[in-house]
């Protein structure tokens, strides 16, 4: 009597099991769905566990493909794809920047999306072009200061609140610790010519109060003093307190550098938190803090907003499950355990869980930033926002290379932005 019902039990129980994985494992029904993301930081290894997860849960599989890690890169690569209509890649991770520029090749997802309320109203507004929701909101990203806490502590000083503090304090820090590491420098950020210098930018300007370069009503900000002054106070710490080979950095090299004990200061974005606490790849792990960035002397603390979206090319041959693939990457669940790693979530609710915002350091500097944010002027240029990036990172790389001067290039930065809008956009004088 008991081995039959242990019997009936276990059949039972292989039979339940077995089902999912029958209806699923269908040569017939099973679909690949091919996802581009990934690159920087941790990106690439959370996607494709992401992917593994949905892949069990519902019997299809997902191919996750490489992108560059530049921004810039990224977007020329999607631009090829999408243009040329391929349905090689079903899924990208796009730029918060660039809803305005890829739109048109993106599916509206309402229909397959049943709690785009739970996102929050500025960024599902962000990916909402003429009606249609093209993306889904992924991460959300903040431009932070990081910090030597050991070093500021060793020295005496606070952790710096303004620019012209954070130059005084890396000066003398700098000159104290050169002895010992040839190799040190006072502040390291991304100076190379692409969409990461183009943050950097936006966000000297916006701390020093000096706009956002085009606003709202598009009339181009940018050709006045106090932009003026927070390009020439960059360009001034080059060499002095930033090494000249910033100018060829992004993320990665500066968080490299900052990880190997080579900086005192470094701007980056939140995901560097864990990954410099992590013992077994940063010489600095337990010594570092994070905060907001600093301000001018006249404006407020600030922080560029970054971060990155899901949307589905229109050429998919698999538009559900593709969708499906996004719903599930954005879940409330998955978006935890990206937090875990310093990926901050796109949903409100997640940010009232004091478990999940009191165990990672960054939650509370990016909710700082995010009180006045660093818009790139991507929703008031559109179209036309690659150049006016393209404008800004090239003209102010020259003047942090000291080939031109601060006044010259927002001069002319404006001049070429209205050129390219074809008169549409004022120029503030
Ligand atoms: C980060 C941001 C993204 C930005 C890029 C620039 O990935 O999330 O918005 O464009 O850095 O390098």
């Amino acid at each position: 009597m008991q081995v039959s019902q242990l019997s009936v039990r276990t059949c039972l129980t292989l039979l339940l099991t077995a089902i999912p994985g029958f209806l699923m494992s269908g040569a017939a029904t099973a679909a690949q769905i091919t996802i581009a993301c990934g690159a920087v930081g941790m990106e690439r290894q959370l996607c494709e566990e992401g992917a593994a997860r949905w892949s069990e849960q519902t019997g299809h599989d997902v191919e996750v493909i490489a992108t560059p890690e530049s921004s810039t890169e990224r977007l020329a690569m999607y631009q090829l794809l999408l243009r040329e209509r391929h349905d090689t890649v079903d899924v990208y991770q796009i730029d918060v920047i660039w809803p305005g520029l890829l739109h048109e090749y993106l599916l509206d997802l309402s229909p397959y999306i049943p709690d785009e309320n739970a996102f929050f109203p500025n960024l599902i507004a962000n990916d909402t072009i003429n009606g249609r929701l093209i993306a889904l909101p992924w991460y959300v990203d903040t431009g932070l200061l990081y910090y030597r806490k050991d070093l500021l502590d060793q020295y005496g000083y606070d952790v710096p609140a303004t620019w012209s503090e954070l130059e005084r304090i890396a000066t003398d820090i700098q000159a104290g610790e050169r002895p010992q590491n040839r190799e040190f420098w006072g502040y390291v950020w991304q100076g190379s010519d692409y969409e990461g210098l183009t943050c950097n930018v936006v966000e000297w300007l916006v701390s020093h109060d000096a706009g956002n370069v085009v606003d709202e009503g598009q009339t181009v900000t940018l050709n006045n003093d106090k932009a003026v002054k927070a390009l020439a106070t960059a360009a001034n710490w080059v060499g002095k307190i930033t090494s000249p080979a910033v100018l060829g950095y992004r993320e990665e090299d500066a968080r490299a550098q900052f990880e190997a004990g080579n900086a005192l200061f470094m701007r980056n974005w939140p995901y560097a938190w864990s990954l410099g606490n992590n013992p077994e790849t940063s010489d600095v792990a337990g010594k570092i803090g994070v905060t907001v960035l600093p301000r001018g002397d006249e404006g407020q603390p600030t922080g560029a907003l970054g971060g990155w979206h899901l949307g589905v090319t229109k050429a998919t041959k698999n538009p559900q499950l593709a969708a499906d693939l996004v719903r599930f990457l954005t879940s409330e669940a998955e978006q935890r355990r990206r937090a875990e790693h310093g990926y901050l979530p796109t949903r409100s609710a997640l940010y009232e869980d004091t478990a999940l915002t009191s165990q990672n350091a960054v939650f509370e500097p990016v909710g700082q930033a995010l009180n006045n944010v660093a818009l790139r002027p991507s929703s008031s240029t559109g179209r036309i926002y690659k150049y006016v990036s393209r404008y800004l990172s090239q003209e102010t790389h020259d003047v942090l290379a000291g080939e031109k001067s601060a006044e010259a290039a927002v001069e002319s930065i404006s001049r070429r932005i209205v050129e390219k809008s074809l008169g549409d956009f004022s120029m503030l004088r």
